[in-house]
């Protein structure tokens, strides 16, 4: 079974986004009107951090080359990606923010 650990507050993404560092996996929290999500925040093209995309419905772009992601699936949505994007599962416990490794 997988195993869930606290990461963060709610408290800590109100501005909606939140970059971490989680036994050196780099994870970009988003809270997307109320719903969470945790996505690898280094860009598969050239390694560049999404932690500054833009997000326009569950759509990251990254700030760099313009590659999409769906921050659900992780999916490439339009390149020069080529790869996804690890996508973590996420658990809300009261204020605590979880995820799987
Ligand atoms: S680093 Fe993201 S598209 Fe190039």
């Amino acid at each position: 079974m997988a195993e869930f650990k606290k990461v963060a507050e709610i408290s800590e993404l109100l501005s909606g986004r939140k970059e971490i560092t989680i036994e050196e996996n780099k994870i970009l929290l988003l809270n997307l009107n109320g719903e969470i999500y945790a996505i690898g925040s280094r860009c598969p093209h050239k390694g560049l951090s999404l932690a500054q995309g833009k997000i326009e419905g569950n759509i990251i772009t990254c700030p760099y080359h313009g590659s999409r992601f769906d921050v659900a699936t992780g999916q490439v949505i339009k390149g020069p990606a080529k790869e996804g994007l690890p996508v973590y599962e996420v658990k809300v416990e009261e204020k605590d923010i979880l995820i799987s490794l």
